[in-house]
């Protein structure tokens, strides 16, 4: 298939190698030319496993190019929208305008039999809009809305192998759906489960999705707060209720809550359309999971207070991971960085440091002290913080490292250390809803 992919941020440029991978000819057309000349090179403009392998072979095999230039599209029988839906400034709704902005730009572009396939998370509603304005200018074309479900870090296995394919789109386009098909025949082929669905749900299985998760991470986290209090540990309720295969173990670790490109603006997003369509009651728990969500970045700064003795003016702290997540440089919303930011503004003498995220971070906090050595970073530090779980500050050894510190101080923000080991070798170990 020849095929175009339309923003070539995260989302666009995985998906562009990816179906170059799996043999289909593609241009990825993004209005960055920065970024597009990294991709060109074969450099993806963000840290992802697996990514520079993908883009180097796609980009030697001539089935992978990247471009400026929308008109490159015309030659293609399939279109995938890739851009991004911001949350708007000062407002919790989505911004529409590059998705928008995608369609109008390609619509000279669209010819009959042609397909156009978003990929973007957008408010309910999008796709039958969009659909009638693609179809007022292009009657011939049609349009799925397949949305993606892929997580940082893991981006190109999620695309390869997706746990579902899910189509929206008008009934009866069965000529749509078998274009789609060829192009995820090899996932299909292995046995990956397909929903054909109208438009409206196809919408909401993303932000459903992205809710519920969000929902079961902040819920873990309301039970450190009560843990807190009662002198519960919240690590073992969690394995003990993730037993229960109704529950299940995962996206139950409690700590510094979630963030990222995607979790925060999304159920903001949804909370917001659904207000504007009159069912604004059905999601305020939402504001309920965002708000705990927010009360744990406060918690672990009142945790580094209390081992601090009471004051962070003037305390060397060290801070261990800036990124969102592990095994990605995205700083979006990350509650690291914020974390790291609020210590600093409060008094403390911060050193960050993080595998792959200092170089973000500093363009979003330039005041902050940033280093790429873990080892100058917690030098005579007064207290340490873990606030992304990278699998090289989980096995670091508590022996060596009460060397290089002022004092053996560390503040867990993830629940991913042992506390037993720590404590055994002379640190003062605090965590999130541990006692
Ligand atoms: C998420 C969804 O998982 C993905 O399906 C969607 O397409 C995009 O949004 P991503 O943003 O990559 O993916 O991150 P995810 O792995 O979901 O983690 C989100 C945040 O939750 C991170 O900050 C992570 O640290 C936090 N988290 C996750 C927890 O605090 N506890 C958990 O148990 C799991």
């Amino acid at each position: 298939m020849r095929i175009s992919v339309i923003g070539c941020g995260y989302l666009g440029a995985v998906h562009a190698a990816c179906m170059a991978d799996l043999g289909h000819d593609v241009v990825g057309i993004d209005v960055d030319a920065g970024k597009v000349a990294l991709l060109n090179d074969g450099i993806p403009p963000f840290f992802e496993p697996g990514m520079p392998g993908l883009l180097t072979s796609g980009l030697s095999s001539g089935r992978l190019i990247f471009t400026t230039d929308i008109s490159a599209a015309a030659d293609c029988e399939v279109h995938f929208l890739a851009v991004g839906t911001p949350q708007r400034k000062n407002e919790n709704a989505a911004d529409l305008r590059f998705v928008d902005s995608a369609v109008e730009n390609l619509l000279p572009y669209l010819g009959p039999g042609a397909l156009v396939v978003g990929k973007s998370t957008v408010p309910v509603g999008t796709a039958a809009r969009l659909n009638a304005r693609i179809h007022e200018i292009s009657p011939g074309t049609s349009l799925i809305w397949n949305p993606e479900f892929l997580r940082e870090g893991f981006a190109v296995a999620d695309t390869l192998s997706p746990d579902r394919l899910v189509y929206g789109l008008e009934p009866g386009n069965d000529a749509a759906v078998h274009i789609l098909d060829e192009i995820y025949a090899a996932a299909l082929g292995a046995g990956t489960p397909r929903i054909t669905t109208d438009f409206a749900t196809s919408e909401l299985v993303k932000v459903a999705a992205n809710a519920f998760l969000a929902t079961k991470i902040s819920f873990i986290n309301a039970m450190a707060e009560v843990c807190e209090v009662s002198g519960a540990d919240v690590v073992e309720l969690a394995d003990a209720i993730g037993h229960d295969s109704r529950i299940g173990r995962r996206f139950l670790n409690a700590g510094l809550g979630f963030g990222g490109g995607c979790l925060p603006k999304d159920i903001r997003a949804f909370m917001a359309r659904a207000g504007e369509l009159g069912a604004d009651q059905a999601l305020t728990f939402l504001r309920e999971v965002d708000s705990i969500n927010m009360r744990r970045r406060s918690r672990t700064i009142d945790l580094a207070r209390e081992v601090c003795g009471g004051s962070l003016l003037g305390k060397r702290i060290a801070v261990l991971g800036l990124a969102f997540k592990p095994n990605s440089d995205d700083v979006r919303d990350s509650p690291a960085l914020s974390v790291a930011a609020q210590l600093q503004l409060q008094g403390a003498s911060v050193v960050a440091t993080d595998p792959k995220a200092v170089e973000n971070s500093a363009k979003r906090f330039p005041e902050l002290v940033f280093s790429d050595s873990l080892e100058d970073a917690v030098r005579d530090a007064d207290a340490i913080m873990l606030l992304t779980e990278w699998q090289q500050y989980v096995d670091l050894d508590p022996y060596e490292l009460a060397n290089l510190v002022a004092a053996p101080i560390i503040v867990d923000g993830r629940n991913c250390l042992d506390p037993g080991k720590w404590r055994s070798a002379g640190w003062t170990y605090r965590a999130l809803g541990r006692p």
